[in-house]
Order: C-alpha cells, then structure tokens, then sequence
C-alpha cells in the first residue's frame, strides 16, 4: 500500500484518488481553496482518503501527483517534494494557462518546466493524454484482455519503475515514451493525444488501447512534426 498525495483535485486529481483509493491505497488530496472544500470528495472516497493543504499532501505522499491548471505549477511546494518522485498531469492550454514562451517556441515541455521547478524531484510524466471519464471506466486487472497502456516519460528509470507499479495497481500496464524530452509526443495536440482512447468522434464509448496502438500514434506524432 502506498500514499498517494495530490496537489490538485479536479478531474484528474479526483479520479487518480477514485482508482487509487479502489486499490487500496491511501490518498491525502489537496486544492487551491483549503480542505475543507474537499469534504464532499473525502467522505465519498472513504477512511483511505483525507484532504490536506498542498504543502502537507507534498509531504505525506510517497508518490506524489501535480494536477493544476499548468499556469500554476510554480505553486507547488519545492521542499516537500525532494527526492520524491512526482507524476505531472499536466497540459498546456495557453486560451486558460496564458502564453509560456518556451512552450510556444517548443524549447522545452511542460513536463520539463515542472522537473526545473523541482530539481530534486523525479518527475515523470503521466495520466496527461487520457480523458478523466476514460482513465476511470477503462482501468482493468492486471491480465485483462483489453487491459490498456498509458504513457510515461521521465528521466529517472527508478521512478517510471515505480509508476509503472503504481498505474499497474490502477488497472494500467504502463509504456514508456523515453525521457522526460520526449513527452512532447504525448502533448496536445498531437496524434497521441486523448484520442487514442476513442475511435473516431465516439468519446461515449472508449476504446481500450494496446502498445501497439500507443506506438503507432507515437510515430504518427512524430511524422508529423518531421512535416512541419
Ligand atoms: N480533464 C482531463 O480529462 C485531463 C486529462 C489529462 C490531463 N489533464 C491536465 O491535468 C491538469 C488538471 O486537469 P483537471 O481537468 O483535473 O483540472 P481541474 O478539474 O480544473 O482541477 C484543477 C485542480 O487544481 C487545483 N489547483 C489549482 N491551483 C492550485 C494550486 N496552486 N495548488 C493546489 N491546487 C491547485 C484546483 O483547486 P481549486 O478548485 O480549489 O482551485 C483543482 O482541484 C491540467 O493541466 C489538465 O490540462 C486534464
């Protein structure tokens, strides 16, 4: 059993918390507006789920997930989280998160902005490029015929080790994209994106995704980029 701490308990944040919570797992779940606007969530999750202020959701998890709108993650706490090994979530929309000139000159990933904001963390990225209502339904036991991938990138083979155990627990065989460089190829936008879950425009409905699958979108993203 691990605790799983969240910064951030949106979509993403509420969902990891749903699965990790199903799993036996025990979550410390944080926001922007204090835990007790978290009351609701909690008391649904159960006596394996507590809400926190984000500094103290940084401290108790022995992993840790950064699920905010990208225009915040400087927030994140720094201290708490060295030496831990962080899932970052997150996407870049500059219509809510404002224009980020690295990202607009693609010098760098937003993966990338966060390991630099906490140098002494691993940081690996995950959970970015599924729907949330898609992350919940299509989680499956460890051998399940249409069991599915997700993606992961990160610099530190030690912490995607233990990610991949982590979203194994979830209901997730994991794929590993390569270093944290490379997450470009599951950003927005790219063919690699949500969609892989969903065939065609049938988001109601989605499809489980197999490696082959994953690396067939990853190659396509990267034909495209070649294009540009
Ligand atoms: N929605 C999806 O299906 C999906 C899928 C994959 C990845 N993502 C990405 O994952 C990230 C989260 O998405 P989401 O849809 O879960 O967003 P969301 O529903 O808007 O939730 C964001 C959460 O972050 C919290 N937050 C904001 N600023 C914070 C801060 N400074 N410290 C602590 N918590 C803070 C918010 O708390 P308050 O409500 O109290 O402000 C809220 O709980 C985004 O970058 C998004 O692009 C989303």
């Amino acid at each position: 059993m691990t605790t799983i701490g969240l910064i951030g308990a949106g979509n993403i944040g509420s969902t990891v918390a749903r699965l990790a919570v199903a799993a036996g797992h025990d979550v410390v779940l944080s926001n922007s507006r204090g835990p007790e606007t978290l009351d609701d969530l909690v008391a649904e999750l159960g006596d394996h789920a507590r809400a926190a202020t984000a500094q103290e959701a940084a401290e108790a998890g022995d992993i840790v997930v950064v699920t905010v709108p990208l225009k915040a993650y400087r927030e994140v706490p720094e201290e708490p989280l060295r030496g831990k090994v962080v899932i970052d979530t997150n996407n870049y929309y500059p219509e809510r998160d404002g224009h980020i000139a690295e990202l607009d000159d693609e010098s760098t990933t937003t993966s990338e902005l966060l390991q630099a904001h906490l140098p002494e963390s691993s940081v690996v990225k995950g959970f970015n490029n599924i729907y949330f209502e898609h992350l919940l339904s299509l989680a499956r036991p460890s051998g399940a015929e249409d069991r599915s991938v997700l993606a992961i990138a990160g610099d530190d083979m030690a912490a995607k080790a233990e990610v991949a155990e982590l979203l194994d627990s979830l209901g997730y065989d994991a794929y590993d994209v390569g270093p944290l460089a490379e997450g470009w190829r599951y950003q927005r936008d790219t063919t690699a994106y949500a969609g892989v879950y969903v065939d065609g425009d049938d988001w109601e409905h989605p499809r489980p995704a197999t490696p082959e699958l994953l690396a067939e979108k990853l190659a396509a993203a990267q034909r495209y980029r070649d294009m540009a």
